[in-house]
């Protein structure tokens, strides 16, 4: 342990702190759908990991790749198995597998790893058969999957540990792996195995403990001025060597080989002579070691310059939990491999090396350049015509001087909570005519992530639960064909519509989803797929980037409820905000209601602390929603309260008066103290409200750390104000609300004497998977819980609090 981690850790941990009050950086999705039943699932009894996919539009079926199995899935509905192929371990390749140390029931299996097409009808495919990786050829043919029974050595093309990241591409008949070539997983190599075989190098600085993620192939000769040829990249992390760290650090690569590539005639015989690499930076908004690529893809466009390649990153150290995406265009990539300067080794001292900048003469051809025009002018029609100059540069500095920088010099996503794994991304034609980038993003617990980033303004439209239970995603893919996503997990394979329209009732909700893919359609009252508008309408309404609703018409009011009052109870409001976005603002009378040891103001509603006859009257609930500079104001709820005359069932006895005093106190500790009084509050200010009680006693918290967090204040403001995150729109209350989903857990409130647990009345948000009902919890001297509300719809429901005979 040497004192730089120890430093960064500190720092993390105060950084950490000091953002949690700052904390309106963080992207807040604005609509959570919980898990719906009629999720189009594919799983099948004693089959696990599903996690190689294959999309065959062309024969209308999904193959997807688990453990044991491979199956050949409908494309419109997963769960529709059309046929499957089980390619399990022999018995004595289990034992073997077993003999040499490894888990006979978990690591001894074979996993399926790769499924490539070949052609119209023949798949390849490759599994890890119990630590002895083999491939074989496979037919989808009359509806019966067939192996071939011809098994090949699958080394290098597939790992033997099916914990191991890897990847691999096809690219005609040439299969491209990234992986490990032997037992230990020691060994990374960059393979293509085809008539002509070319592999890296065995040195550290080619590879140096690689984690590969991804890869994928552009047709750069397409259209080339200079002759180029179509190159391979590849996504990586490895222990890095251009940092001086006295630890191991890894950073995140990126890496290209030529797809002409035939090795070297003398040096580099059999090798790559097109290996080059370079660092991709994503810069976080918490100071931190380089973060970790975990994913990426590849947005094609038809000009493959304006292709662009989007990347999934999470921190290297499990301190902080922000995960974020960045993008970057080929032409950036390319530039840096085409015309960027390499890094030296320099031998300093006491056998250590270091890298840095070369400054000296490059020979010509460039190394690592594909071959091309300038080439063949030399007369160099083949990489084995390069010279050992070129050859022996290249085979000693693979590296470049300059990182990737993202587009934008900054993240596209920036998100706290359960950390993203997997992304794919779809380009949406919207009704403004542009294309809009739209990235669906896998997480750790089983949520699917839509986000855009609308011109610097980080948004995620909607966050989709699509495993019931908290299971990592362990591979997405797209069919922008099928407007279909397909995902896989330990447990199963899911399929999700890319949008669905129809979860809009009225023209205001479609409009300030922001989806591209939505838009309303007057015609037939409906928010509708942009892609299945009738030609007749013209007047369909979308607003992405403003969330414009002025051409929405007027929503009906809200209709009041009626309720009873009875003297000395507490009474409770409910109100939920229209998106998560959206912060409620209560009114008495029309006059604003503020936090105090009357009223106490929760993410689900209103409580009235021992209500008495002056409480009587009519109470309305705001929702009230910031886009940009407009502001988005809608009556959610109208409460009329009035005297209670007769009895009725939904009262319940007067709670005994220590329960409301001790309610009472521990609502005073937490309530604000400046703004309380003040009657012409801004609604939209982060310090009233609903949040203010919480973000008090975030405050408290803060408090006790913001002399150690004021040393560091600078590097926040600076951060701030590089205006890297354009995400300020996001209210605290957003914030809070969503780190208490995230967490899957309620919110933790710390004031030293109690703990305050609310659970609002959020249907189905993932911490209340066990919880979908309203409650209010104190955790003093022990934990009690009020029992569940009356169990009325989330809007316009209502429930007075019970006695707790616990208190
Ligand atoms: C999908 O297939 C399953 C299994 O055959 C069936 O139960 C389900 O209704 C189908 N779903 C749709 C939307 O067609
Ligand atoms: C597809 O590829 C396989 C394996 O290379 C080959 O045997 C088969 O003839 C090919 N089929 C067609 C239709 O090209
Ligand atoms: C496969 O799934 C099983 C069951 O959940 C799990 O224990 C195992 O770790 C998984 N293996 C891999 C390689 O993901
Ligand atoms: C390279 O190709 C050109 C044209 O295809 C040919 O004229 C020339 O002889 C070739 N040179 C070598 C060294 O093979
Ligand atoms: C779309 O949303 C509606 C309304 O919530 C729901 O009933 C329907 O099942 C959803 N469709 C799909 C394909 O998820």
């Amino acid at each position: 342990m040497n004192l730089l981690s120890a430093l960064s850790i500190v720092c993390g941990l105060m950084l950490h702190v000091c953002f949690s009050a700052f904390n309106a950086h963080y992207c807040v999705p604005r609509n959570t759908i919980p898990y719906q039943n009629g999720m189009k699932l594919f799983r099948e009894d004693g089959i696990f990991n599903y996690s190689a996919m294959l999309i065959r539009d062309d024969l209308g079926v999904l193959l997807l790749g688990a453990r044991e199995a491979i199956y050949a899935l409908d494309i419109n509905n997963i769960s529709v198995k059309k046929a499957v192929v089980y390619w399990r371990v022999t018995e004595e390749k289990q034992r073997e597998c077993t003999y040499k140390g490894k888990h006979a029931e978990v690591e001894c299996r074979n996993y399926i790893r790769t499924l490539h097409s070949v052609n119209d009808t023949t798949l390849y495919v490759c599994g890890t058969n119990a630590f002895s990786p083999t491939c074989d050829y496979m037919t989808f043919a009359n509806g019966q999957l067939t192996l071939k029974g011809k098994p090949e050595e699958g080394k290098g093309k597939c790992p033997f540990d099916p914990f191991q990241r890897y990847s691999s591409l096809m690219v005609g008949n040439d299969l491209y792996s990234a992986t490990s070539i032997n037992f230990l997983g020691s060994e990374p190599v960059i393979l293509r195995s085809s008539n002509l075989a070319l592999r890296t190098e065995f040195k550290s600085s080619w590879l140096s403990e690689p984690n590969f993620v991804y890869m994928d192939f552009v047709r750069e000769s397409f259209g080339s001025p200079d002759g180029d040829d179509d190159k391979v990249y590849l996504f990586f992390s490895e222990n890095a060597m251009e940092y001086d760290f006295y630890s191991k650090v890894a950073v995140s690569r990126v890496a290209r080989v030529c797809k002409g590539d035939m090795g070297g005639q003398r040096t580099l015989q059999r090798k790559w002579t097109s290996f080059l690499k370079a660092r991709l930076d994503c810069s976080f908004p918490e100071p931190s070691l380089p973060p970790i690529v975990q994913d990426v893809f590849l947005l094609k466009h038809k000009d493959w310059r304006k292709s662009v390649f989007y990347a999934v990153f999470t921190p290297q150290s499990s301190l902080p939990q922000v995960s974020a995406v960045c993008a970057y265009s080929v032409s950036a990539i390319r530039d840096i491999f085409d015309e960027g300067r390499f890094k030296t080794p320099v031998a300093v001292e006491t056998s250590h090396v270091k890298w840095v900048m070369y400054t000296g003469e490059v020979p010509v051809p460039r190394p690592g350049a594909c071959i091309n025009d300038v080439a063949r002018k030399m007369g160099m029609n083949r990489s084995l015509d390069l010279p050992d100059k070129t050859l022996q540069f290249i085979r000693d500095r693979p590296l470049m001087d300059e990182a990737v920088h993202p587009q934008m010099g900054a993240p596209l996503l920036v998100k706290r909570g359960a950390l993203l794994t997997r992304i794919v991304v779809d380009s949406v034609l919207a009704l403004d005519g542009q294309t809009y980038d739209v990235m669906f993003v896998g997480t750790e617990n089983g949520y699917i992530q839509k986000a855009v980033n609308y011109g610097g303004e980080m948004f995620i439209i909607e966050e989709i639960q699509v495993y019931e239970n908290a299971e990592p995603i362990s591979i997405l893919r797209l069919s922008s064909r099928q407007g279909q996503l397909y995902a896989g997990s330990e447990f199963g394979a899911i399929q999700m519509p890319l949008s669905n329209c129809s979860r809009y009732k009225t023209c205001v909700d479609c409009i300030l989803s922001r989806d591209p893919y939505c838009c309303w359609d007057p015609s037939s009252a409906q928010c509708s797929s942009v892609y299945n508008l009738s030609p007749s309408s013209k007047t369909a309404i979308q607003s992405l980037k403003e969330g414009d609703v002025s051409q929405c018409p007027q929503l009906d009011p809200v209709v009041a409820i009626d309720l009873a009052l009875v003297p000395g109870n507490n009474i409770q409001l409910l109100c939920q905000p229209h998106s998560n976005l959206a912060q409620a603002h209560w009114r008495f009378s029309n006059q604003s209601l503020h936090p105090s040891n009357k009223y106490y103001i929760y993410d689900g509603g209103l409580l009235i602390l021992n209500a008495s006859e002056s409480d009587t009257g009519v109470y309305s609930c705001d929702s009230i929603e910031q886009i940009n500079s407009r502001t988005h104001n809608r009556t959610v709820g109208v409460y009329h309260l009035h005297l209670h005359s007769e009895p009725e069932v939904v009262v319940y006895p007067t709670p005994r008066p220590t329960v409301t005093k001790t309610f009472i106190h521990t609502l005073r500790t937490a309530a604000p103290e400046p703004g309380s009084g003040s009657g012409s509050e801004d609604p939209l200010s982060p310090e009233s409200h609903s949040t203010s009680s919480r973000v008090s006693r975030l405050e408290v918290a803060v408090a006790l750390l913001s002399l150690l967090c004021f040393s560091l204040m600078g590097v926040i403001l600076w951060i701030w104000i590089r205006g890297h995150l354009k995400c300020f729109k996001f209210l605290q209350s957003s914030k809070d609300r969503e780190g208490r989903r995230e967490s899957a857990d309620y919110m933790h409130i710390q004031n030293r004497t109690s703990e305050i647990k609310l659970l609002g009345p959020e249907l189905g948000r993932p911490c209340s998977a066990n919880n979908n009902h309203s409650a209010v919890d104190f955790k003093g001297n022990g934990e009690h819980r009020f029992p569940p509300m009356a169990n009325i719809s989330s809007l316009d429901g209502l429930g007075y609090i019970h006695d707790e005979s616990e208190i």
